[in-house]
């Protein structure tokens, strides 16, 4: 008797949760796959086309934005050129929780920002902030700094890892109900940790790293998350007098204070999201009796280079073993994709000969651990953009049509064809 009865109770119970559970499926929000959304539809734009372009076409409604970068790279200034480019034709709202609005006020003085529709606020307080997100008063609100921002309720102080964590839910939470663009600035320390925009990168949609060297002008904007666009387009700026203007010809940018006909020095046309940079490598080898010689690269891969003068000293038998060797990506590019390999071997070769490699050559393409070469994908943009900037001849594996093509397969015998 006694185990008939405990099986109707758990049918009975079953049967219960099976109906709530029917209830709940009922209270889904299903939409057909064809009807729905891959992007969101309105977007605001930044003012800066680079900054478009990273953010794949604007800032969305009821996205989310995390901005970060060192103190003094900048973002401020950034976005306050955005938000006062968004106040000509929409509400805005800047919420400053460092500086009084007086300061911030200045800073769009100096930066022409005069748009009515800019508000300012000095505030501290996420409920406060959240209130205007879902208010609908404003179509964009910035937040600088989330690191200052307090919530009452959360525990610890401003800054902390619950009060970051807690305020950024919170606001995020309330951009979405309230359909307004959020943009967050966080700062990053100095050794690269991304206190704050780390600790968020999963509650908000895209996150952005501003970067540039403080004391020279060049701004990159990089996506490191997007969930309405691609993570591969950089945007370039530059800092001026009257904040960040667009850099006009990107393609060249790199090249800009190049000097030709020097050895230890290589041209690759590189892709960087859709468009194609082009960036000198340069290579310093210094013979040295020290038993460890020194290996420095900057604006570049350490294992591929590592890799490449490995296959230098072993396939081509140049003697690096005993020499120190100093790589850069110049003008503060960064060179992360094996289609570089070419142009650093090359730029390598070049300063051990102590010959320039022609002025008018560029190279690219993948070195392989057998001294072979392997095609670069996107070949024919890097092939018309070089041209365009008036390079005529392009070293590498790869289509061998077109004008001014010197097709290798082997690494050997690029070193020949690029001095020979
Ligand atoms: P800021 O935007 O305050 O940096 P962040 O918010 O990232 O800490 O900008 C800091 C630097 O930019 C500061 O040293 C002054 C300089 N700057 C310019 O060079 N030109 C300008 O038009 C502005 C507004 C600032
Ligand atoms: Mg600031």
């Amino acid at each position: 008797m006694n185990t008939i009865t405990a099986v109707h109770a758990a049918d009975a119970r079953l049967l219960a949760r099976s109906q709530g559970q029917e209830t709940a499926a009922a209270a889904l929000a299903v939409e057909d796959l064809a009807s729905v959304g891959s992007a969101p539809a309105v977007r605001l734009p930044s003012g800066l086309g680079e900054v478009d372009r990273v953010l794949g076409g604007g800032l969305p409604a009821g996205g989310v934005v995390l901005i970060g970068g060192e103190p003094g790279i900048g973002k401020s200034t950034l976005l306050a050129q955005i938000a006062g480019a968004v106040a000509l034709t929409a509400p805005v709202l800047y919420v400053t929780a460092e500086e009084s609005v007086e300061q911030v006020r200045a800073r769009c003085v100096r930066l022409g920002v005069t748009a009515t529709g800019l508000r300012l606020a000095a505030a501290v307080d996420a409920e406060a902030v959240a209130g205007a997100l879902t208010g609908g008063a404003y179509r964009l609100v910035v937040v600088d700094s989330i690191q200052l921002m307090q919530r009452t309720g959360t525990e610890g102080e401003a800054g902390s890892v619950a009060q970051v964590r807690g305020c950024a839910a919170l606001l995020v939470e309330a951009a979405k109900r309230g359909g307004t663009a959020l943009v967050l600035v966080g700062h990053v320390t100095k050794d690269g940790t991304l206190a704050g925009p780390r600790l968020l990168e999963h509650l908000v949609d895209t996150v952005l790293a501003f970067e540039g060297d403080r004391y020279a002008d060049l701004r990159v904007l990089r996506a490191v998350k997007n969930r309405f666009g691609a993570t591969s387009e950089i945007g370039l700026l530059r800092m001026g007098g009257q904040g960040l203007i667009e850099v006009p010809d990107a393609t060249g940018f790199f090249l800009a204070d190049r000097a030709a006909d020097v050895p230890g020095s290589c041209v690759v046309p590189t892709i960087e999201g859709n468009r194609c940079l082009l960036v000198e490598v340069q290579a310093l080898v210094n013979p040295t009796e020290a038993p460890q010689p020194q290996r420095r690269v900057s604006g570049l891969d350490p294992n591929r280079v590592a890799m490449v003068l490995a296959v230098l000293s072993r396939r081509l038998r140049l003697p690096l073993g005993g020499c120190d060797v100093f790589i850069n990506a110049t003008g503060g590019a960064r060179l992360s994709e094996p289609a570089a390999d070419l142009a650093i071997a090359l730029a390598v070769a070049s300063a051990w000969r102590e010959v320039a490699v022609p002025a008018d050559v560029v190279a690219v393409g993948e070195v392989g651990l057998g001294g072979e070469l392997r095609p670069a994908a996107r070949y024919e943009l890097r092939a018309s953009e070089a041209r365009r900037l008036g390079f005529q001849r392009l070293i590498g594996p790869g289509a061998g049509t077109g004008r001014g093509r010197l097709v290798v397969d082997r690494l050997a015998e690029a070193i020949e064809r690029a001095f020979g």
